[in-house]
């Protein structure tokens, strides 16, 4: 097994042990992770309309922010306060259903192939989901958000995108202003959303019917867990800022700054590169390796009489109606897209045309599959029934690849049972069953399948149990006795025991009965073996899990800036370096070649030197470096910024700074000695009217 198929075997025994599990609390239909995308857009629209409430009540100014916030959680707890821990856990909680969505859908290969259109357009989702919870914490403005803000801009200052640094803005109260609250506030509460919406209307345009609500009873429960969590732990902010003092530790949200400690010790040109790195490598992932392309599904004019079952039950929008271009009768004409077609067969069982009962050389119906086509199926059926004998002969049709379906064959014995494979379930037009009862090629028919939401072309069990039920066309015939029919539909989990259940209930039951089949109705049920006493109690403790991961993980573990005994020095300024060489006299000769208004006395070099900074304490470099000018021409200010750890007490402090061609000394210099408060943030700056270093310190400076 390649290493890809090992990480998805590894990847599917651990979901389905963990489906399994809720499972036996919730149930196959109400299983939370039979419906993450319909969850995570459920929890953004919880995160909407508490955010909505949180908007009317926020001020979007440098002094006002903490304390609109601080109002909402602690006078207006009741509904501010909930609104505001709502607003964070259910952001938390959709990045918890996301990644599993992902995982998912990598796990049971559903990315590759004519596949890879949602998987691709998912990847920016998370490139615009997770600024979304980053710039939410930076308009908080408290402790959390200051670093939030100051880590962010250190990551942004790395890209060639502004000229002067932004972390800067974030160094002293002064640099600030109410303007950037109402740009973030913007970003976060329309930019970025808008984005989004559009983002996953694309995400699952090419998906027919996509499931984008999860059922009610989920989404209440999910709400009540999270409103008793607001209630139990409020999210609450982490004191006021206060840029001259760095706090030691913070609770930090693991769910959306996981890389952010990183930058402590990485540079932020690896983080990028990280970042960058693992979103290449998901945009590939589905050409790594590229799926086996199977045959698509072929229309067949003579036989369609453009009734558009087909293009109702593609789950891949693959099929669109067009008109008729043969000049028939009808008015519209199926036409496959081979790009989206995920050859799943679906389309043949809901064809009309699909009737085994028309003769051989006839059997060619509107829509068929060039891999197993209706004829070709029709033919195994036959071959397949004539090795049956007795009087309960049962004949199990399984989808292609289905694991329990290929242990179950192995296991056969006797030749009361026999089995034929199909791509999907929902291939088989219930006219073939009819076909199998009606010219009695067996006494019972059990259709398999994979259920909660595993079916690899999503609604395999939706479809053919709807028309063996008769409330979805093509509808089984009234003359179809269905207590000869079970269906046997397999959690991926569950044992080979299952199918062989089925087969040995549908066997014993009174209507397989060749001889005494006349009235009987007696329905095929599974003995469950599963207690419910365990439902609520696992329902229950499900629930507090999720409340317990979503809560710790949103402030826990503490993340530790600086240890006690440290302190922090911020290096931030920006200086023009020298230009490389000196302004030269241009001759009359010279002159004279120039356009008039282009003539000029001096030809100045544009480009300017680096400039070199060499910081120490207590005789200790901590930074050396040389910053190159900015601009397209290398014309503008270098820009200096550094964050440094370094131990509290008594320094003595040097910062020097070359912006010449000398190579010993420095132009600039500042030798201090500052007696360092534990957490205190010192910024040193220079002054370019003075053309001096300065230190800013703060109040707790005992100078
Ligand atoms: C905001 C984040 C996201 C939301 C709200 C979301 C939601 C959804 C929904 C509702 C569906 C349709 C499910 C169905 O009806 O069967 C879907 C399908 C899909 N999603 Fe996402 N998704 C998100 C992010 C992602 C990401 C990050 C990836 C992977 C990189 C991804 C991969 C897929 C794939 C491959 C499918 C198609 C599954 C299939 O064809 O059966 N999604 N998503
Ligand atoms: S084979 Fe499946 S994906 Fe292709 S057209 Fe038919 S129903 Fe749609
Ligand atoms: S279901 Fe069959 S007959 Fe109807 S439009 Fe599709 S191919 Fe044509």
């Amino acid at each position: 097994m390649t290493f890809l198929g090992t990480l998805q075997k590894s990847g599917r025994v651990i979901f389905e042990l963990l489906r399994r599990l809720l499972d036996r609390g919730f149930g196959s239909d109400l299983n939370p992770l039979n419906h993450l995308g319909a969850l995570t857009i459920y929890f953004f629209w919880i995160v909407t309309i508490s955010g909505i409430w949180l908007f009317l009540f926020f001020k979007t100014s440098v002094s006002g922010a903490y304390h609109s916030v601080e109002y909402l959680t602690h006078e207006q707890w009741y509904l501010g306060g909930v609104m505001r821990s709502l607003h964070r856990y259910a952001s938390d909680a959709a990045i918890i259903t996301l990644a599993l969505h992902m995982i998912r859908e990598f796990v049971y290969d559903r990315y590759r192939g004519n596949r890879w259109f949602s998987w691709v357009t998912g990847i920016p989702l998370l490139w615009l989901v997770i600024p979304l919870g980053i710039t939410g914490y930076w308009l908080v403005w408290d402790q959390l958000a200051w670093y939030v803000a100051l880590t962010s801009a250190e990551l942004l200052d790395w890209l060639p995108i502004f000229s002067d640094s932004m972390a800067r803005n974030f160094l002293s109260a002064d640099a600030l202003s109410n303007r950037f609250f109402t740009l973030m506030a913007f970003v976060h509460l329309i930019g970025l959303p808008l984005f989004l919406v559009f983002g996953i209307w694309l995400h699952v345009l090419r998906i027919n019917g996509p499931r984008i609500n999860p059922p009610r009873a989920l989404m209440a429960g999910s709400l009540a867990a999270m409103i008793v969590l607001s209630f139990a732990w409020p999210a609450l902010s982490q004191g006021e800022v206060d840029m001259a003092q760095v706090p030691q530790s913070l609770g930090l949200d693991w769910y959306y700054l996981l890389v952010y400690p990183l930058l402590k010790t990485w540079s932020p040109g690896w983080v990028w590169g990280l970042l960058s790195g693992i979103s290449l490598l998901l945009f590939a992932a589905p050409w790594l390796p590229p799926q086996r392309s199977k045959s698509a599904a072929a229309v067949d004019l003579d036989n369609c009489n453009g009734c558009a079952r087909c293009a109702d039950d593609c789950p891949f929008g693959a099929i669109t109606m067009m008109d008729r271009s043969d000049g028939m009768a009808y008015e519209k004409e199926a036409v496959v897209d081979p790009s989206l077609c995920m050859s799943c067969a679906m389309c043949v069982g809901s064809c009309p045309t699909a009737t085994p009962f028309r003769r051989h050389s006839a059997l060619s119906p509107g829509i068929d599959m060039p891999d197993l086509s209706a004829a070709v199926l029709r033919e195994k059926i036959l071959q397949v029934s004539k090795k049956l004998s007795g009087n309960r002969r049962i004949l199990v049709f399984g989808c292609e690849g289905q694991n329990k379906m290929a242990k179950f064959k192995s296991r056969l014995n006797g030749s009361e049972t026999a089995t034929v494979d199909i791509i999907c379930m929902a291939q088989l037009p219930p006219s073939f069953i009819d076909f199998v009862l009606s010219r009695d090629l067996a006494d019972g028919v059990v259709l398999t399948g994979c259920t909660g939401g595993e079916c690899l072309y999503r609604f395999g069990e939706e479809w053919t149990g709807l028309r063996i039920e008769r409330q979805r066309d093509p509808r089984l015939r009234k003359r179809v006795d269905t207590d000869r029919i079970a269906l046997a539909w397999q959690e991926p989990w569950s044992g080979l025991s299952d199918i062989a259940a089925v087969v040995a209930a549908l066997r014993d039951s009174q209507a397989v009965d060749h001889i005494a089949r006349q009235g009987v109705d007696e329905k095929i049920s599974l003995p469950s073996g599963r207690g419910n006493s365990w439902k609520l109690p696992l329902t229950v403790t499900a629930y507090a899990l999720f409340m317990v991961f979503v809560g710790w993980l949103s402030v826990w573990p503490r993340y530790q800036l600086i240890e006690q005994n440290q302190a922090m020095v911020s290096l931030s300024f920006s200086h023009a370096g020298q230009r490389i060489g000196e302004c030269r006299k241009l001759t009359q000769e010279e002159l004279n070649k120039l356009p008039p208004n282009m003539r000029k006395a001096d030809d100045c070099p544009r480009e300017r030197l680096p400039v070199r900074i060499t910081f120490s304490s207590d005789g200790t470099t901590l930074y050396e470096a040389s910053r190159p000018p900015t601009g397209l021409w290398s014309d503008g200010e270098s820009n200096v910024y550094r964050r440094l750890v370094i131990p509290a007490g008594p320094q003595k402090l040097f910062i020097g700074m070359v912006d010449s061609s000398r190579e010993a000394g420095f132009d600039y210099s500042l030798e201090q000695e500052v007696d360092f408060l534990p957490g205190q943030h010192v910024v040193v700056e220079f002054d370019s009217i003075a053309q001096s270093f300065s230190l800013k310190r703060n109040s707790h400076d005992p100078d």
